[in-house]
């Protein structure tokens, strides 16, 4: 059920408010051209720069991107490092751009275990784009589904929060992206069927789409692609569908003939 706000398409289709992606297919992307996995996540950056002013000029509000999971630690130190420095230098050269075409730029994820340039840079580029309201860009790092929702149990019990009044809605509360509505689309490239560990809480209805597609070659032809897909499911969130005939054949017979 769409709301009456939501922004519509040209084709009059509901756009989605929040949109996640699991960018992934960087590494074999780069070695379908002979070149290090480390070029693949180069080129997957200026593709997450592509895809970010699509996403503001279809509307969508929320963009969240998963660039480094829990699990990422477990490559090789060499590729850890890359994609580190990597984030810095990204930062660094997209974040004027990104400030002035309306992004507002949030991190989830643990960044108590990553090193403070890194943790510093995320935060400067979330301070210095908090007032933007076009798109919210939000980037997952370190982070992980199971990661988010233990944070939140540990701090619900922090508070003291009765046993008895956590709610579902305590719990999303709790949740690191709370200033979000859960996703609607959650999109995967790189040909992989699986969540990964990613807004496993949040993407609780969310319609999935999985493309072959390698990140670096996704654009906005490619995010088309996945709104297509979108428009043609029917979110029916546990209920019947809006077609659906009443189901007299099935009405229990009281009268006893
Ligand atoms: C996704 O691309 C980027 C990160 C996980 C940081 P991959 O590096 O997983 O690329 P493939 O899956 O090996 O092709
Ligand atoms: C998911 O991709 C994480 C990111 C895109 C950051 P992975 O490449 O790490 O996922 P698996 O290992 O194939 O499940
Ligand atoms: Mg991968």
């Amino acid at each position: 059920m769409f709301s009456a706000a939501t922004p519509r398409a040209s084709n009059d289709q509901p756009v989605p408010r929040h949109v996640a992606i699991v960018m992934d297919g960087n590494g074999r992307w780069a070695k379908r051209r002979f070149m290090p996995r480390g070029m693949g996540h180069k080129a997957g950056v200026d593709s997450l720069v592509k895809v970010v002013q699509a996403a503001a000029d279809r509307g969508i509000g929320y963009l969240t991107v998963f660039a480094f999971s829990s699990e990422n630690w477990k490559r090789p130190e060499e590729e850890v490092s890359g994609l580190m420095s990597l984030l810095i230098v990204a930062l660094s050269k997209h974040l004027t751009k990104l400030e002035s075409d309306g992004v507002q730029i949030r991190v989830v994820g643990d960044l108590t275990t990553v090193s403070s340039k890194v943790r510093q840079a995320l935060l400067d580029a979330c301070e210095a784009t908090a007032h933007n309201d076009r798109l919210v860009l939000t980037v997952a790092f370190n982070y992980g589904g199971r990661w988010d929702m233990v944070q939140a149990c540990q701090r619900i019990v922090a508070d003291g929060v009765p046993a008895d009044q956590v709610t579902e809605a305590t719990v999303s509360r709790y949740m690191a992206m709370n200033y979000a509505p859960d996703p609607d689309l959650f999109i995967r490239t790189g040909g992989e069927v699986r969540l990964s560990n990613f807004l496993l809480w949040q993407s609780a209805y969310a319609e999935l789409v999985f493309t072959d597609c390698l990140w670096p070659d996704f654009d906005g032809a490619e995010l088309d692609k996945a709104l297509a897909a979108y428009w043609q499911r029917e979110r029916r969130f546990g209920d019947v569908g809006q077609d659906e005939p009443p189901e007299a054949g099935l009405a229990v017979n009281t009268s006893g003939n």
